[in-house]
């Protein structure tokens, strides 16, 4: 059954975001959604300027990854939008492609779809809550269903965000996506689907 379509769509400088938007779309697909797993154009900006060794290799490592456009986020039924925390915000790398879509918002081709959000950030205090909030600023203006997880599942009580999924990844920048994140990712883009499909009739 690929009733529901999904378009994933985020970016990421050293990986992680990556690797919660593939779990995404992996579980999205055990759950027969019709995935678009969609990386946003990589142009380092600001701090990232002077890249590191780690955002080279994450350069490297997305080179192959297909890129969005905004025919993927029109295409869909559900759309995730992924981005780590930059000063509590959302990358200017995402929101360039959110940008990018003024002629869709002006047609209505955004609106009447499901959105939700992830992140990632180094502290756990550093902006989580503020960038899925300032994403979701947007999805106001789309005229979007914002379908947050909330409290609707006991795992949510062990990774704590009510606003979406996030990930801390330390000081070093190297702590790995684990069960718990996982876990809440699972929850998220399951719930996703399910209201997608009931609302779709
Ligand atoms: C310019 C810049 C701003 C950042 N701002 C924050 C911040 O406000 N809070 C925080 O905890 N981490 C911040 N970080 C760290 C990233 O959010 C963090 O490393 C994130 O996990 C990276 O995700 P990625 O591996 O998908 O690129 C910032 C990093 C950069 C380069």
């Amino acid at each position: 059954m690929t009733d529901v379509k999904l378009a994933i769509v985020y970016y990421s400088a050293t990986g992680t975001v990556r690797t919660m938007a593939e779990r995404l779309a992996a579980t999205a697909e055990q759950a027969g959604a019709e995935v678009r797993l969609r990386q946003v154009q990589r142009q380092p900006t600001g701090g990232e300027k002077a890249a590191t060794d780690e955002q080279a290799a994450e350069a490297e490592a997305a080179k192959g990854a297909p890129g969005a456009t905004a025919d993927d986020v029109v295409w869909a039924d559900a759309v995730l939008f992924g981005s780590p925390t930059r000063y509590g915000n959302i990358a200017g790398q995402l929101k360039t492609f959110i940008d990018s879509l003024g002629a869709q918002w002006a047609q209505g081709l955004l609106a009447d779809k499901v959105y939700a959000g992830f992140t990632a950030s180094q502290t756990a205090h550093g902006g989580q809550e503020t960038t899925l909030i300032a994403l979701y600023n947007t999805i106001y203006h789309f005229g979007g269903i914002i379908v947050p997880p909330g409290y609707t599942d006991g795992s949510k009580f062990v990774d704590g965000n009510p606003y979406g999924v996030s990930h801390v990844t330390g000081g070093g920048n190297d702590i790995p996506v684990g069960d718990v994140t996982n876990t809440a990712l699972d929850h998220l883009v399951q719930r996703v689907i399910g209201i997608t499909r009931k609302l779709k009739g």
